[in-house]
């Protein structure tokens, strides 16, 4: 059936998508012909606690009634108490809000830009990426993301970016005119590889010798994705800015850069904003996100799913890789390996040529992922 979304009135910038689908509930996904999925994309690493969640479901149909939007002219408790929580979790201190992971990304890097121009640094104004690193479309996020395909047509971008060929010459190439290093501690879309621990580790001890911030980008690696609540967590690092978004509206637009006082005061009135940011419908399904996915249990419950799920993985595929609920596999033809799993009623994700990428809603257990694989048999 041809979706009736393909229509020549939206621009050409995604693949027409095969597949149209009107319901989801808990970890499946029905379409228009009446087809039922296992939903292991959660709509590209978002719908964490899985579709229609009735707890995120009532609290937007709550605030709905409410009131949707009021701007940042007006206050609202929802935002400073969903700000609070972030703020505890994270162990930093203040938070903006806006509405992707693009825009917190765009956000953090003016930050640390501003908070070296109010310690009187001028000259400290580049950034420094990792090769296979993703932190958006937005101008300023995809001057940090070096994959040249998506620069195509685009240039110039931001000057003074950086992202060397490898991790080493990454960590050498923070200086003392470096604002700040941004990271992903698993790179997703780069193909689902964590970054060695001792070279996060190298790149903080840099920041921290050469005055540089460290921005740790967990869009899609936060909100319990990799079984803690932030992936850094795992591997006790300490940024000084964290951004997020997918998992935290759990489907509501979102997004947040969390940073260390010193830092966030760069953000004085006036200086950045967002219409949208902060929108209450967006607050209330955080609010309940947050409740559910940072429980201990949950993430134990993520960790315990995402161990038997690399289990079944390994034993299937080669070069497995990822933590908690994000694997990412190795296939001669990661699309027609999509199309086909798709086919048989599972939806996964390529993110390379050959690699496919295993990113489930969270709530899932042990059950799905056995269906996963009973879906996946004539494709091993
Ligand atoms: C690590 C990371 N950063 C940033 C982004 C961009 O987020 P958005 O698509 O919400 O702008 C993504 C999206 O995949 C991501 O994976």
């Amino acid at each position: 059936m041809t979706p009736t979304t393909q229509t020549s009135a939206l621009m050409g910038n995604y693949a027409p998508p095969a597949i149209e689908l009107v319901r989801g509930e808990g970890p499946y996904v029905y379409s228009a012909d009446g087809r039922e999925y296992l939903d292991f994309t959660a709509g590209i690493a978002v719908c964490n606690l899985g579709h229609a969640h009735p707890a995120v479901t009532e609290a937007i149909i709550r605030q709905a009634g409410l009131i949707v939007h009021t701007s940042n002219l007006y206050g609202h408790a929802l935002r400073g108490q969903v700000a609070a929580r972030l703020a505890e979790l994270s162990r930093l201190d203040q938070v903006f809000f806006c509405n992707s992971g693009a825009e917190a990304n765009e956000a953090a890097l003016k930050l640390a830009r501003k908070a070296a121009a109010m310690r009187g640094e001028a000259d400290r104004v580049r950034f420094v990426s990792l090769p296979g690193g993703f932190h958006g479309r937005t101008f300023g996020a995809l001057s940090v993301t070096p994959k040249p395909a998506y620069h195509a047509g685009f240039e110039p971008l931001l000057p003074e970016c950086t992202a060397p060929e490898t991790f080493e010459a990454a960590v050498e190439a923070i200086d003392e005119r470096t604002a700040a290093c941004i990271v992903e501690v698993v790179q997703g879309e780069g193909g689902v590889h964590p970054v060695p621990t001792e070279v996060l580790r190298a790149i903080q001890a840099r920041c921290r010798a050469k005055g540089a911030l460290l921005i740790i980008d967990e869009v899609q690696t936060g909100v319990g994705r990799t079984g803690t609540f932030f992936a850094y967590e795992a591997i006790g690092l300490e940024p000084d800015i964290v951004t997020m978004a997918k998992g935290l509206g759990n489907g509501v637009p979102i997004g947040a850069v969390l940073a260390r006082k010193d830092v966030a005061a760069a953000f004085t009135p006036g200086s950045h904003g967002s219409t949208f940011g902060g929108n209450l419908l967006a607050m209330a399904a955080a609010q309940a996100v947050l409740e559910h996915v940072a429980a201990p249990d949950f993430l134990a419950h993520v960790r315990r799913v995402g161990a038997y799920l690399q289990q079944q993985l390994t034993s299937r595929f080669p070069e497995v890789t990822g933590r908690g609920l994000m694997w990412g596999i190795t296939v001669p033809d990661a699309s027609a390996f999509v199309q086909k799993a798709a086919e048989a009623g599972l939806l996964l994700t390529a993110v390379a040529p050959t690699r496919v990428r295993w990113v489930p809603p969270l709530i899932i257990d042990t059950s799905h992922v056995d269906e996963a694989m009973t879906k996946i048999q004539a494709l091993v």
